[in-house]
């Protein structure tokens, strides 16, 4: 066997903790999921104080032979910033500090009107986790997408067929959709000046277009999404549901709001729908306003954030035909759908508001 030197060696074990590293980079996910299940976080801070580690077991629905592996699953999410930890005696050992939540885990509350609760868990679900083992398959065969492989249709057919799919994929939207509006209704409102009327394409159950329509009365919002979306929903005021496919025709408006869509579909797709967009547009005034990342080529913003582009960059890929792209690639998008100018306005953390102009 040949020698190696010092250096070798040290870069061998290097290589061997980035791959083990990278093997179990589901363990912060899955640990956070169990959390969220087990009602940690509520748990916390309903406590209204450093909780210690056997306040938070006597707490917790767990099996007593389970209770000293609580300890190990709080290290984790505390490691990966769920939770830090606090003095609550003098003691040096374990039980004297407590547990208490950080911003991230605020998130994670149930009455946090905010909260991201049902986007991790509709993310983490087996349904939409088990595309992830056919990827390689995917690569091989000619279905659109690894989702296709796993299940043999779309994620929109299942969700149409499964109404436990449609209604934890629908809460996820609202629940993503809640946050960004509560953003676009108090930093973006000159972006609604001037119009009489707002279709949100895709809009889901509405989360969205309610509350601009709750925020601008003399505003009239349309949600057009998928009959199996809206069959249940009535609108009021100045806000209706209308079931359509966006891909056929989007009623006459002044302006179109596409959330979260473009990134579902590819370029072509993305096209035809900005296509329908226009038709819908008077010819002066109107325009659509996407809300939608915007990846960089070059390295730009901190590491966390290019990582999360990258992972929903994939996410795209494994779940439907779209992608995240790059003002580059949003631009010819644009000028293929026949539009004539843009601007795109990074305000909403990782996700841009873009204004296309006919
Ligand atoms: C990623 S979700 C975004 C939902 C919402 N805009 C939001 O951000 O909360 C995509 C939405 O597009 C809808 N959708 C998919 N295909 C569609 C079609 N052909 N016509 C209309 N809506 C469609 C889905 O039902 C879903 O509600």
């Amino acid at each position: 066997m040949e020698m190696r030197n010092d250096e070798e060696d040290k870069e061998l074990l290097h290589s061997q903790a980035h791959i083990w590293n990278h093997i179990l980079h589901f363990i912060n996910s899955m640990s956070l999921k169990c959390a969220i299940q087990l009602d940690i976080p509520d748990i916390v801070n309903n406590h209204g104080r450093p909780m210690s580690l056997s306040q938070l077991v006597a707490a917790l629905p767990v099996n007593p032979s389970k209770s000293r592996c609580v300890y190990r699953l709080m290290r984790v999410l505390v490691h990966s910033g769920f939770f830090t930890r606090e003095k609550i005696s003098e003691t040096a050992e374990e039980e004297g500090e407590g547990y208490l939540l950080t911003p991230a885990s605020r998130l994670l509350l149930k009455d946090e009107p905010l909260n991201v609760r049902p986007f991790l868990l509709a993310m983490l679900d087996p349904v939409l986790t088990k595309p992830w083992h056919h990827v390689s398959e995917w690569f091989q065969n000619d279905n659109p997408t690894p989702f296709d492989t796993a299940h043999g249709r779309t994620l929109w057919d299942y969700a149409g067929h499964e109404p436990r799919l449609n209604h934890f994929f629908n809460d996820a939207m609202a629940s993503d959709a809640r946050l960004v509006t509560s953003v676009v209704v108090k930093d973006c409102k000159g972006v609604f000046d001037g119009l009489n009327s707002l279709v949100d394409v895709g809009g889901g159950t509405g989360t969205v277009a309610k509350a601009i329509a709750d925020a601008f009365p003399e505003l009239e919002c349309t949600v057009l999404d998928l009959p199996h979306v809206v069959a249940d929903l009535q609108g009021s005021g100045n806000l209706k549901f209308v079931g359509g496919d966006m891909f056929q025709a989007i009623p006459s408006t002044d302006a179109v709001l596409l959330k979260w869509i473009l990134h579902d579909w590819s370029d072509e797709e993305s096209v035809k729908i900005l296509k329908r967009c226009k038709e819908a547009l008077p010819s002066k005034g109107g325009k659509v306003i996407i809300i939608d990342m915007k990846v960089e080529n070059e390295k730009e913003g901190d590491d966390d954030s290019i990582e999360t582009k990258l992972f929903f960059d994939m996410l795209m890929m494994i779940l439907v035909t779209g992608r995240e792209r790059t003002e580059k690639e949003w631009a010819k998008l644009f000028a293929d759908a026949g539009f004539s100018d843009y601007k795109i306005t990074p305000i909403l953390g990782l996700r841009s508001l873009i204004e296309v102009y006919p």
